[in-house]
């Protein structure tokens, strides 16, 4: 028996800061990317059960596309840039259930 999924869309950020000077998503503008997010979201009246929901992540071990973001339960995988990049995903993928191609991570990129 399958289960419908609590949330249509979960998004992860990855907001990860390392110290020791290797690169990581909270250096690229992940913090206001996972805020941005929330918001637009919430504006959006996507968020709650049936909806979208927006989490902070750890370290996704995909840092070399970093900044990045994973939607589930499809595991699309985003690598962004900017605010704008954030909005498309919200318009196109978490409201309108079609992901963003141009914005994907490229399946061979890992840590
Ligand atoms: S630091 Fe973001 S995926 Fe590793």
């Amino acid at each position: 028996m399958t289960q419908a999924s609590y949330y249509k869309h979960h998004i992860f950020f990855c907001l990860n800061q390392r110290d020791n000077g290797q690169a990581s998503c909270a250096e690229h503008g992940a913090q206001e990317a996972f805020e941005h997010c929330k918001a637009q979201v919430k504006a959006a009246g996507l968020s709650g059960p049936g909806g979208v929901r927006v989490n902070k992540a750890g370290c996704l071990d995909r840092c070399a596309g970093g900044p990045v973001a994973v939607v589930y339960p499809e595991a699309v995988w985003y690598s962004f840039v900017d605010k704008a990049d954030i909005s498309e995903i919200v318009e196109s993928h978490l409201k309108n259930s079609k992901p963003v191609e141009r914005l994907l991570v490229p399946a061979d990129v890992g840590r």
